[in-house]
């Protein structure tokens, strides 16, 4: 009964997981960011993994990949400018920085340990 209980709730938490996962590839998708990004590959664009990589556990980073989104980037991760996608209205573009984010739970959890020093 009890390995019963334990593996219903894994999977509905795995479904939980991989349903935020495709939500957030259908909005990028709609977004027409598909384009020029992929969750794990660099296309034209760095991919969205890479990008999580770099911010997340930074501050106000879903804030900040919304700005970056609506007004565009250069310069930071090669010699292709993205054009500012202003198609996407400013909540889209924070869902869509925060789903970047959850890409990259390791990294977030890197960034707590050094916080609390408790590695150290
Ligand atoms: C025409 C191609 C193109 C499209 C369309 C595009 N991007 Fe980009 N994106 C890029 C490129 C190229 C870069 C790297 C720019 C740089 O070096 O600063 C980038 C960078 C980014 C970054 C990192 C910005 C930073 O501050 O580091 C984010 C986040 C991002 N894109 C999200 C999106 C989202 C979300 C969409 C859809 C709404 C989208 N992009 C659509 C090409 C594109």
């Amino acid at each position: 009964m009890k390995v019963r209980g334990l593996l219903v709730s894994g999977l509905l938490m795995w479904a939980g997981i991989a349903h935020a996962n495709d939500a957030g590839v259908a909005l990028a998708q709609r977004s027409v960011c598909l384009a020029c990004h992929q969750v794990d590959t660099k296309r034209v664009g760095p991919s969205f993994r890479d990008i999580a990589l770099r911010y997340a556990g930074n501050e106000g980073a879903a804030e900040y990949l919304a700005r970056s989104i609506r007004d565009g980037s250069r310069g930071l991760w090669g010699a292709i400018p993205m054009p500012a996608q202003r198609h996407v209205d400013p909540a889209t573009a924070l869902l869509l920085g925060e789903w970047i984010l959850s890409l990259a739970p390791d990294a977030q959890k890197a960034d707590q340990t050094s916080v609390t020093g408790a590695d150290s």
